[in-house]
């Protein structure tokens, strides 16, 4: 293509739209090395509480996920991420098991997982389970006959500290309202170790019979034909409970201290010989450790632990006070290059710990909230890694604006809060930073249609929906062509058509580019450019003269704007190129 003259090439989406569907069902076997589904997996993550509410109470359930598997299926997403489903009361939504062998009552009955499990299998869609073992419920049996006497028989299932050996070496608790891990029980004199709520005591790894009973729980779930496990807070699963004193100020960098203890992988070499190696199932852990060494460790194939981990570094960089596009490009480029040889990780911008993608990412105000949203999603869809989508980012739903903690229903928020006024903190700017940052944000329930809750529920929402949901829905977006949604769902046939965006090699362009994240994706003659603006302006890039010869795969505009050689972008445009080579 001769760039020499002004022109504004006209490209049109529906025309772009029109051959993605045509091969839609082409299938690709994989001559590549190393090849595996979970790599070529797009991961739909469900906050099973928040999706989609059949019966009324408020709550989402496993009955309102059936009824949404066709919707889920036109999303072009190959497997679901379940947060947890099992019996809990509910003091960290779920994350708080207290029989991991059923069904919360909220969420259903057996008999509605496994009608869901079929109804997803009958679409071709996998099923990742969220493992919460790092601790369980207190009110699970284990830890009821744990506490109830010294001597039980589950006494060394979690960690015990007796009060005559005096006041235990200070922990940290990540969502303690005092920050304090060791809780005191009197029934038997003695302090528990929680690293999150004191509701959630910590399960005692070094313990043989505790490993046993979680391969067990998990062979249970895999024999049921689950596809893979999602290991919450894993890296924390190991600990040092006795080292006398861990330097002041730790807490501020606990990963540190708390990740990666001796012994952790050995637990993972025998889960995976016990569980993993025993079925055609994926892992994750939630954490990558404290360094790429760690990382590493974790997924290195030749390690034989598991498949990938979510590093959060990158997740972890906008901030309530904005972010840097050059932090950004620096975190995922190092994360890229450190795993291009060996192990594999996951790419993800959102989940149930965070505020909404598009208001940390992108911009959510009337004007950017649609561009930037799609450019956020051509970013996940087109990096190296296994990409999980948060339910509600293929619309573009947004943070929610609380003012008063007395609306947060999330412990941490709560909890954080009680420290906090314990503490003197600044409680305006606590509250704003809140306000940004809170994981209720990204809990509010799924915004279905405009009428009344969403559509989410006939009842009263657990958690209040976001105002929003009359523009932002799922019945408007599907009527709409140019919609967040519509273009997420180019993008997922756009990943699966083009084995050069899961498996290509990723090289940065224009590292300095304060305003516009660039890259290519190479696989042996395939080459795909990626431009991405993430500024509110026009801002521009120059193209090589070696990418001449390229056409339009998606686009979130409906032209593209060429100067010379290079692309004047609009503000929050996201551009992929193919590039002949
Ligand atoms: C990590 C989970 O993602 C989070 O939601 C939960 O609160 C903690 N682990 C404790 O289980």
């Amino acid at each position: 293509m001769n760039r020499s003259f002004i022109k504004v090439m006209i490209c049109s989406f529906f025309l772009i739209a029109f051959s993605c569907r045509e091969k839609q069902d082409e299938k690709h076997d994989s001559p590549i090395e190393n090849a595996k589904w979970w790599k070529e997996a797009i991961v739909y993550q469900i906050y099973p509480r928040s999706f989609k509410d059949s019966d009324g109470d408020g709550v989402g359930d496993l009955q309102g996920i059936i009824q949404e598997l066709d919707y889920i299926k036109s999303l072009g997403v190959t497997a679901i991420w379940l947060n947890p489903i099992y019996t809990s009361p509910n003091a960290d939504n779920g994350y708080d098991v207290s029989d991991y062998r059923d069904i919360m009552k909220e969420f259903g009955t057996m008999a509605d997982f496994d009608s869901l499990l079929a109804g997803m299998h009958q679409r071709d869609i996998k099923l990742v389970m969220d493992i919460v073992v790092n601790h369980s419920s207190d009110e699970h049996e284990w830890f009821k006959q744990s506490r109830s006497s010294r001597d039980n028989p589950y006494r060394d299932y979690y960690h015990w500290w007796p009060a005559e050996k005096g006041e235990p070496p200070y922990r940290y608790s990540l969502f303690d309202a005092k920050g304090d891990a060791w809780q005191y029980d009197s029934i038997t004199d003695a302090y528990y170790l929680h690293y999150f709520a004191k509701k959630q005591p910590d399960l005692n790894w070094s313990n043989p019979k505790v490993r046993q009973e979680v391969y067990d729980i998990m062979k249970f779930w895999a024999d049921k034909g689950v596809d893979g496990f999602r290991l919450d807070a894993f890296q924390f699963a190991a600990k040092n409970t006795t080292y006398p004193k861990f330097p002041d100020g730790f807490e501020s960098d606990f990963i540190q201290y708390y990740a990666m203890q001796d012994g952790l992988h050995g637990y993972l070499k025998e889960m995976n010989e016990e569980v993993f190696s025993q079925y055609d199932v994926m892992s994750v852990a939630e954490g990558a450790g404290r360094n790429f060494e760690d990382a590493h460790k974790l997924v290195d194939q030749n390690r034989n632990e598991l498949n990938m981990a979510y590093a959060f570094e990158g997740v972890d960089i906008p901030k309530y006070e904005g972010y840097d596009l050059k932090t950004m490009k620096d975190v995922f480029t190092k994360w890229d290059k450190e795993f291009a040889e060996d192990g594999w990780l996951s790419i993800f911008l959102a989940n149930h710990d965070q505020a909404r993608m598009v208001s940390r990412w992108g911009n959510d105000s009337d004007e950017f909230r649609s561009a930037s949203t799609k450019l956020l999603n051509t970013f996940i869809l087109s990096m190296r890694g296994t990409p999980y989508c948060y339910y509600g980012d293929e619309l573009g739903m947004t943070n929610i604006d609380f003012d008063s903690i007395s609306q947060y229903q999330d412990i941490a928020a709560i909890n954080g809060y009680q420290k906090a006024v314990s503490e003197g903190e600044d409680m305006e700017l606590f509250m704003k930073k809140l306000n940004f940052g809170s994981r209720d944000n990204g809990r509010t329930p799924m915004q279905w249609n405009n009428s009344e809750h969403a559509g989410f529920t006939n009842g009263k929402p657990w958690l209040p929906v976001n105002d929003n949901y009359v523009d932002i829905n799922v019945e408007d977006e599907n009527a709409d062509q140019n919609s967040v949604l519509n273009h997420f769902r180019e993008m997922t046939r756009l990943r699966k058509q083009n084995p050069v965006l899961v498996y290509g090699v990723y090289e940065l362009v224009a590292p300095e580019h304060p305003d516009i994240y660039a890259y290519t994706r190479i696989l042996d003659d395939k080459m795909a450019l990626i431009l991405l603006n993430f500024s509110e302006e026009t801002s521009e890039i120059k193209l090589k003269d070696e990418w001449d010869n390229h056409s339009i795969l998606i686009n979130n505009y409906s032209d593209v704007e060429f100067f010379e050689n290079s692309v004047k972008m609009r503000p929050y445009q996201a551009i992929i190129f193919n590039i002949e080579r």
